[in-house]
């Protein structure tokens, strides 16, 4: 049997009294008003996923089809459940490997707070299981053959790794998009392909 891990709020609690994550983490909900809140940990605030809303939206305007999303790197599975809200299905891939150059700060601080892969691949779980049109792939070599209506690539944020997902990526998706453009080196990997529309959470779309 799969071994459980334990993921409980008083561990985050205590890191985030502690203000170990360096940023506005928080739990949006609590036990008694859901019951799996109490494994959902989220870190994006209101701004950010209204950005992820936008994205969306304009993806919808734009008449996209809205089928098969793909999120390279999903982490704990948070902008995954807004794509769930506008796609039939996504398909996440992660293997959950955050140490490592190219990350941002937020995985970094993450790693200094004790935060395993195990844990996060758990925290994802926790947060998605409900959901049932999201799917995760482990191993990114899997994903290669996929076809979707779009990407949203949020994984390693070095101009390399960027631009090799980009590419790995383009000609099987109807749209590119991705987040963080304000990392420099993710903007000039996106600037490198091609005109890039910005949200307001540095989510990005190439047009086309
Ligand atoms: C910035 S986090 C993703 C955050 C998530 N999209 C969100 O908004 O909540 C980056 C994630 O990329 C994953 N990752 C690292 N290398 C990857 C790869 N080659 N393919 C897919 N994901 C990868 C990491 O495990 C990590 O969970």
């Amino acid at each position: 049997m799969e071994e459980r891990i334990v993921f409980g709020k008083s561990m985050f609690q205590e890191k985030m009294d502690e203000n170990r994550f360096g940023f506005d983490a928080q739990f949006r909900a609590n036990a008694e008003s859901d019951p799996l809140a109490v494994h959902k940990f989220m870190r994006r605030e209101a701004w950010e996923l209204k950005g992820l809303h936008d994205l969306c939206q304009w993806l919808v305007d734009r008449g996209c089809n809205m089928g098969l999303c793909i999120e390279v790197g999903s982490f704990m599975g948070e902008s995954a459940l807004v794509f769930a809200q506008y796609f039939d299905a996504v398909i996440c891939v992660d293997p959950f490997e955050f140490v490592g150059p190219g990350f941002d700060e937020n995985i970094d601080n993450l790693n200094q707070a004790g935060l395993s892969r195990d844990i996060v691949r758990q925290g994802f779980r926790d947060n998605t299981s409900a959901v049932n049109n999201i799917a995760l792939i482990e191993k990114p070599d899997s994903a290669v053959n996929l076809r979707a209506d779009i990407v949203y690539i949020d994984s390693e944020h070095t101009f390399v790794a960027c631009l090799t997902a980009i590419n790995r990526w383009k000609d099987k998706v109807t749209w590119v998009t991705g987040h963080d453009y304000v990392c420099a080196d993710v903007k000039l990997a996106v600037d490198s392909v091609g005109k890039a529309v910005v949200f307001e959470d540095h989510s990005w779309v190439l047009e086309r």
